[in-house]
């Protein structure tokens, strides 16, 4: 499926009960294989952006397509056989007495043999560097622990598309390079699709081949990295700003700009570098 669109909302309007309208006017697409990040100040309905394209709500105005398919036509078996969200907050989504329980409901639902089960569990696990809380119950775990084992749960039932709400939230340094790390190979060895919300603005110029902006309820901008991150007064007005690199580099851009991109990348700070002051190559 990879190339062909996955995943497209045309949301017209959506509210809350007895609320006004939280999210309106959004029309997006994600082709198979795309990583879309979702970015924009607190409140402004990122959270409930991901849980309208689970199929999580069904009142609202427009349509949310899943490979063609309005998402509201389709049982949660048929979406969560092909998709799987990552809750923002973990407690929504761990419910089992243990780890291994909890990461194991999702395979044992798909109605794998206990032994593939085992193995999906052990792998999942160990790729979020778990392995050895498999009998830890979930009430003795930290935050970040959490985290990883709720994206564990996800990796065991191995979906095709993931929406990630501030996954690297609460997450050491070392920890979120290696979460990202583990994503940008799913996603080039299993041509995994990604959308994911987060506010942390530096690593997005890594990971993603489109950014959008929510703000005022709507979307006001997609596009790469480099079509959203060149303008920090902009940025601004959306209660953002340029990832480091690109602050570091964004007065020297400007003055010596050649129609090349804003650096946003440590990479990209270093090729503009050698090209700009021979001395340093
Ligand atoms: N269950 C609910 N009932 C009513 N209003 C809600 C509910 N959940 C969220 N809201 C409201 O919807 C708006 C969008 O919330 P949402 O959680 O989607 O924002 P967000 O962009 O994910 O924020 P953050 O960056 O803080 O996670 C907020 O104004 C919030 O108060
Ligand atoms: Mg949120």
């Amino acid at each position: 499926m990879e190339g062909s669109v996955r995943i497209r909302v045309n949301l017209k309007s959506f509210s809350y009960p007895y609320s006004n309208p939280i999210l309106k006017d959004i029309f997006l697409e994600v082709k198979g294989g795309e990583f879309l990040v979702i970015l924009g100040a607190s409140g402004v309905g990122k959270t409930t952006l991901l849980k309208l394209i689970d199929g999580l709500f069904k009142k609202y105005e427009g349509e949310i397509f899943l490979d063609g398919i309005e998402i509201r036509k389709l049982r949660p078996k048929e979406i969560y056989r092909k998709m799987g969200l990552l809750f923002q907050n973990p407690e929504e989504q761990l419910f089992a007495t243990t780890v291994f329980e909890d990461v194991a409901f999702g395979p044992r639902n798909m109605n794998f043999s206990e032994e593939e089960v085992k193995t999906r569990v052990g792998e999942a696990l160990s790729l979020v560097e778990m392995s050895d809380y498999q009998e830890c119950p979930i009430s003795h775990l930290s935050y970040g622990q959490k985290k990883r084992v709720c994206l564990a749960g996800l990796l065991a039932m191995g979906h095709e598309i993931l929406l990630l709400d501030e996954p690297t939230q609460g997450l050491d340094p070392l920890l979120e390079k290696n979460f990202l790390n583990l994503l940008l190979k799913l996603k080039k060895e299993k041509a995994l699709t990604l959308i994911m919300a987060t506010h942390q603005v530096d690593l997005v110029p890594y990971i993603a081949d489109k950014v959008a902006i929510l703000h005022n309820k709507t979307m006001a901008k997609i596009g790469t990295p480099h079509e959203i991150f060149n303008d920090p007064e902009e940025l601004e007005k959306y209660s953002l700003r340029l990832p480091s690199i690109g602050e570091l580099f964004f007065e020297v851009w400007k003055k010596f700009s050649d129609g090349s991109p804003l650096p946003l990348t440590v990479e990209e700070g270093k090729t503009f570098l050698k090209k700009k002051f021979h001395p340093l190559s």
